[in-house]
């Protein structure tokens, strides 16, 4: 029997279940603390999830004191950058949930902390365990497409907003891009080796959002609830990326990679009003290329076996800080997706295409 890791939980709403439950499923680890910032909160959750062994905590500073080996963090996004920072600080491995952070000044601290001490900082973006996001990134790294030189991602739920903390700005710091955005911007860059990008133009509007007829929480609602950015990238490659929540339409297009060689259409699974986004789940991939000089569709084979994503993305975790190995989904990458949401925000608030500025 290998030594027990002890695992610290901060934020005990709904996916820091997720989290307990992919925990709960590898061997020699223990949930040993749990912290909610609302009083009693994290004692419920432990007595619900029969957490025999773990102390409740309503500050995560507390729980951090504790003796512990690494925490998933799974508080709203603005607690990100606080709570990340103060669990690096504490010598912890940190497994913390998408978003990265709210603001591109935020997620640039949490890298230097990470690489100052020494810690891991590993961001969520299960759908990379996604076996078919797995063949993707193979046709694309080999080369197949030629010079990638256009990428086109996201897509539009016709109706599927959510509510609570995901529609507040100082919550969530922003509305369907940190939701479910950021995941198909990961997926499409990730692909491609995470070119980093240069400058944005971008606009967004919550005309669905502020509206009680399509939202019952309108007056509380104040993030973007639709988004579109062309994005330049290093490289000579642009990334035209588009994101909704609702509207009055059933798509927004596919994934599309456009190469010198071939092109690759990706159509998201799923049917109904909160699908159409490229979250990792594949409907289909279709490779587009020319067989002397014959136009071809070539329909790459789906792997239809179930994977526990969550499980993956959790067990990943633990077996890196067991083996001392860098963060499966490093907080320096991501970085570049924070970037990218950062700049769509900017953009759209000053009407103007911007800069991006990252550190070297
Ligand atoms: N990877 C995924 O599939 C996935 C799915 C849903 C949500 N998320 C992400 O997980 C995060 C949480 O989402 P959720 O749906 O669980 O939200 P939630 O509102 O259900 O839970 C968040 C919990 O954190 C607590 N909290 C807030 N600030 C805190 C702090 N400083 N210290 C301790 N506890 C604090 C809240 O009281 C609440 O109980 C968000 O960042 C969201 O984007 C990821």
């Amino acid at each position: 029997m290998s030594k027990v890791l002890k695992i610290g939980i901060i934020g005990s709403g709904g996916i820091a279940q997720a989290h307990v439950r992919a925990y709960q499923t590898i061997d020699d680890v223990e949930i040993v603390a749990v912290a909610d910032i609302v009083p009693g909160k994290a004692a419920d959750f432990i007595d619900r999830l029969q957490l025999h062994n773990a102390i409740p905590y309503e500050d995560h500073r507390r729980l951090l004191d504790s003796d512990l080996d690494a925490v998933s963090i799974c508080t709203p996004n603005a607690s990100h950058y606080a709570t990340s920072i103060d669990a690096l600080r504490a010598g912890k491995q940190v497994l913390l949930e998408k978003p990265m952070s709210v603001t591109l000044d935020e997620a640039i601290e949490m890298v230097e902390v990470a690489n100052e001490t020494g810690n891991m900082l590993s961001i969520g973006f299960q759908p990379r365990y996604d076996p078919n996001m797995q063949t993707l990134q193979q046709i694309i790294r080999s080369g197949q497409l030629g010079k990638v030189y256009y990428v086109q991602t996201g897509g539009g739920r016709r109706r599927g907003m959510p509510g609570g903390t995901f529609i507040r700005k100082d919550l969530a710091g922003a509305g369907a891009m940190a939701d479910i955005g950021c995941y198909s911007i990961d997926l499409a860059l990730h692909a491609l080796g995470y070119p980093k990008p240069l400058s944005v133009s971008a606009f967004t509007s919550n005309y669905f959002g502020t509206n009680p007829k399509y939202h019952p929480e309108a007056s509380k609602f104040d993030v973007e609830d639709f988004g579109v950015a062309m994005v330049r990238l290093e490289g000579d490659l642009v990334l035209n990326f588009k994101i909704s929540w609702a509207m009055h339409m059933d798509t927004l297009g596919p994934t599309l990679f456009l190469g010198t060689d071939a092109g690759l259409k990706v159509t998201p699974a799923g049917t109904g009003p909160w699908s159409g986004v490229w979250d990792g789940r594949v409907g289909s991939i279709t490779l587009f290329h020319d067989i002397l000089g014959h136009h071809t569709e070539s329909p790459i084979p789906i792997r239809e076996h179930k994977v526990d994503l969550f499980r993956e993305k959790v067990f990943d975790f633990v077996t890196a800080v067991r083996e001392g190995r860098p963060a499966p989904i490093p907080a320096s990458e991501i970085l570049r997706n924070q970037a990218i949401i950062d700049g769509i925000l900017r953009s759209a608030q000053l009407r103007k295409e911007v800069d991006i500025h990252l550190p070297e």
